[in-house]
Formats: structure tokens, sequence, C-alpha cells
């Protein structure tokens, strides 16, 4: 496995790549890996002839009251982490090396961006956006993997190759969970052992809500209701939002759809979490 530091250097070694014919990969990630973002990096493997993984913790989306300082940066334990999986590259650049100068040019994305969680992180995603394009100019990968988990982001990666004609095709991995159902992710280090079980109501809220919708008595807005009921009665658990939208545009809608998104954000003592799961109705199966 090969590492670099520089986006010439990056370039010079996927050219090659590139002008061997091999299909190029690329998983974007901020590091503090764990099995979810492992599983991107082995569905990379299965699809592609050569694997970047970027690691870099990007300050535009974070906002100043966030934990940027703060995120976990254990690099040693990652780049093991990325061969094991089977990364040929590991693009990890300092933030001057991405953001040498202050930006004249910035993506800015639409109403998409400012429902869920841009209720609480307004400039998030534009931050997801910018960087994500700039690290697919600097990859030219074919095929780029993100996580359900963060559903309303790879939505956003979606319309931003839509949009903007971005030759790269996005695929989306299911959320890797742990034992408990508390779906995997960076920020769980926060969590104590306490809030670690008050969370796991979040996952339990959501498979109770697949459940219901495979129910063909009950109605969506019945569905989204009782999901904001059964996490506004969990002690210890601040509910920011609890929805069931349709998967694209992640409106509200109450028509009868055969597959929905139930997303949920809520604050266990400090630590932001999000999580969602997709709903099917029984036609379905699920
Ligand atoms: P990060 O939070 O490190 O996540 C990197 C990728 O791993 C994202 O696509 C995310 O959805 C996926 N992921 C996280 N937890 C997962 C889980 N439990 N199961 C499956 N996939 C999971 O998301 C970011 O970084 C950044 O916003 C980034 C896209 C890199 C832009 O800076």
């Amino acid at each position: 496995m090969q590492t670099a530091t520089t986006i010439a250097e990056t370039r010079r070694i996927v050219r090659d790549a590139r002008v061997a014919g091999k299909i190029v990969g690329c998983v974007p990630t901020m590091g503090a890996l764990h099995a979810g973002h492992v599983s991107l990096i082995e569905a990379a493997r299965r699809e592609c002839d050569f694997v970047v993984v970027t690691i870099f913790v990007n300050p535009t989306q974070f906002a100043p009251h966030e934990d940027l300082e703060k995120y976990p940066r254990p690099f040693k334990n990652d780049l093991e982490k990325c061969e094991a999986a089977g990364a040929d590259l590991v693009f990890h650049p300092s933030v001057d090396e991405m953001y040498p100068v202050e930006r004249q040019v910035n993506l800015h994305v639409g109403d998409l961006a400012s429902r869920w969680e841009g209720t609480s992180r307004p400039d998030h995603f534009d931050g997801v956006a910018t960087v994500v394009l700039k690290l697919f100019n600097i990859t030219l990968p074919d095929k780029a993997f993100f996580g359900a988990k963060d559903f309303q982001q790879q939505a956003i990666i979606r319309c931003l190759c839509r949009d903007l004609d971005v030759p790269v095709e996005i695929v989306t991995c299911p959320t890797v969970r742990e034992e408990s159902g508390l779906a995997m992710s960076s920020r769980n280090v926060y969590l104590s052992d306490t809030e670690r079980e008050t969370a796991l109501a979040i996952s339990r809220a959501l498979t109770n809500a697949r459940d219901r919708f495979q129910n063909p008595q009950s109605t969506v807005a019945e569905v989204r209701q009782q999901l904001r009921q059964d996490l506004e009665a969990v002690d210890g658990l601040e509910l920011d939002y609890a929805t069931v939208v349709e998967p694209v545009e992640l409106t509200e809608s109450d028509d009868e759809q055969p597959e929905m998104v139930a997303l949920v954000a809520a604050r266990v003592g400090k630590t932001r979490l999000i999580d969602n799961m997709l709903l099917h109705s029984s036609e379905q199966g699920s």
C-alpha cells in the first residue's frame, strides 16, 4: 500500500493506475476508522482494481463550536486498517495542502442541505460538497463509496454528481452496526457506558418504525409520529429530529411509497448521534 500527502503525488500514482487500465475506486473518510469505514474499503476492493482511501479531517464542514480540535486522529491505526482492507493508496493531506489560499469558489447546496442535519449544521453540507468535489478532482475515481449511515450526505453527493455532471458513480453501502444495534461512528468513543446504553434507544426505535411500516394498516404519518414519541420518551436523550421521508429529496411525504427512510438525530450527553433506516412496504419485502 502506498501513501501520499501531496495532490501532485496522488495524481501521479492514480494516473499510472488509470494508464494500466484499472478501474479506480475512492473512499473519502476523516479517519478514526471503524468497521463501517472498513466495509466501504472492502466494497471498493470488490468492485474496483485500484482503491484510494482519503483521510482528511475537513475543517470547512465543522462549525466553530463543533469538535474539529478534539476529533480523534489515530493515524497509525487507520493506516493498518486501510492496508488490511486492501487499499492501494492512502491520500492524507494537510489542511494547507487542501486549502493553501483563501477560496474564492465554494459549492453551495440548495434546499436538500438546509433540512434535517442542515437545521443545526447550516454550512456543513457546503463544506462536505466542496471537499468531496476536490477529492474527486484529485483522485479521478470511476466509483466512490459512501455509507448509508450519513443518509443525507450520500443523497447530496448524488445530487452533486447529477447537477454538475461529475462522472463518478456513487455507491451507497449499508450501515454497519455494533452487535447491540448502535450504528458505528467515530464519535461513539465520546459516549460513557450509560450514554451508550441510552443511545441504543435510537436503533431500537428505528427498528420498530421499520416493522410498523411493513404493517399495511399503519400510515406513514402514524409511523413518523410513533417514532418521534418513542424517542421523546427516552430519559437522557434529547431529540433533535425524528422523521420518515422519501429517500431522494428527503421531504416528509405522506403518500404511500414502497421505500422510505426514517431519519433520527439526537444528543446523548454532549454527543450528537445520527442514524437512519430504510423502510420497505410489505409488498417489497425487507
Ligand atoms: P466520515 O465520518 O469519516 O465517514 C466516511 C464514510 O464512512 C462516510 O461515507 C460515512 O457515511 C461512512 N460511514 C460512517 N459510519 C458508517 C457505518 N456505521 N456504516 C457504514 N458506513 C459508515 O463522512 C465523512 O467522513 C465526511 O463528511 C467526508 C465524506 C469524508 C467529507 O469530509
